[in-house]
């Protein structure tokens, strides 16, 4: 197995600092090492930190905030990843916050046309230029992967290559109501914490690759939101929402997917390791890093 770590320490998506120094801290835990023990070969090519995208100069765009950083600093991830899985590598891009996927699912889809995407969040990101309350590009990166909106030429260069069948949502609980009119209108599939409670996590995640994958043969990219868990098992994270995934039902979705064999590229988002207390912190940060054995093929026997 080979593997290629970044991580991609942008913030821009959304307004609380600190998300961009989630990935060292994952990094410093040792989780390179913890992969290479599972058997893949790890090249880290360190923190990518987009220096050279300038922050300045960069007013709202109606009130989208930061739009020419968040646009830059994916389309970099992008070419990234695309080169990177081009090489046979599975990436797995920590963040950073959830809008640099755009990048990182752009980036599988130019390589994997026929990917599926699993996206596992309490927030659906589904957001529009036109529905957004908060200007925070971070709840908006599905809609621009889908080709929703067009309407902001910063972010035509996301080619919208994913189609709405291809994507499928576990975890929600904190959607708009322009997103919901929006998933409903093009009928995208979720199961909400409503549906992991009906079901279980496994029935959950059965329908959920029954629906994206019924074949299990198309390649999956798997997008994991921290804040997908309760905030009890992850609480350094940007925004939170109570009633979410247990620790055991995160590390499953990740242990199911490992087992599809059809894993080809892994991101990890929204850590934050300075919105808590030095415990919290450590909590989050080793949850992030089992989360991510788990999907790499870590096994509990
Ligand atoms: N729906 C809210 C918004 O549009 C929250 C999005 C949170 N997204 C995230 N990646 N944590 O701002
Ligand atoms: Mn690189
Ligand atoms: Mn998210
Ligand atoms: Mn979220």
């Amino acid at each position: 197995d080979r593997g290629w770590m970044s991580s991609t320490s942008r913030s821009g998506g959304q307004p609380r600092p600190g998300v961009d120094k989630g990935p060292i801290h994952l990094v410093e835990a040792g989780l390179p090492d913890q992969l290479r023990q599972l058997g893949w070969d790890v090249t880290f090519d360190g923190h990518h930190q987009f220096e050279e995208i300038s922050t300045q100069d960069d007013p709202p765009i109606g009130i989208l905030k930061n739009p020419r950083q968040v646009s830059k600093v994916c389309e970099a991830v992008a070419q990234t990843v695309a080169g990177h899985a081009k090489k046979g590598q599975l990436p797995l891009t920590l963040g950073g916050d959830h809008s640099l996927a755009m990048g990182t699912i752009s980036g599988t889809l130019s390589q994997y046309p026929d990917a599926c995407v699993i996206w596992i969040d309490a927030h659906a990101d589904i957001n529009t230029a036109a529905t957004t309350d908060t200007g925070n590009i971070h709840g908006m990166p599905v809609s621009f992967l889908l080709g929703l909106d067009e309407s902001i030429p910063e972010f035509s260069w996301v080619k919208p290559r994913l189609t709405p069948q291809r994507i499928v949502y576990i975890g929600l609980r904190d959607v708009d109501a322009g997103e919901k009119k929006i998933l409903r209108e093009n009928g995208i599939k979720a199961f909400s914490m409503h549906e992991v409670d009906r079901y279980g996590i496994g029935k959950v995640v059965e329908m959920a690759l029954d629906h994206v994958n019924p074949k299990r043969d198309l390649p999956i990219h798997l997008s994991f939101d921290v804040d997908a868990l309760d905030p009890s098992v992850a609480p350094s994270t940007g925004t939170p929402v109570r009633g979410g995934l247990t620790f055991r039902e995160g590390h499953y979705i990740c242990e199911a997917i490992y087992e599809t064999g059809c894993l080809v590229a892994l991101d990890l988002m929204e850590v934050n390791p300075s919105l808590s207390d030095a415990d919290a912190v450590k909590q989050t940060v080793a949850v992030g890093c089992s989360l991510v054995r788990s999907a790499l093929g870590e096994t509990l026997l």
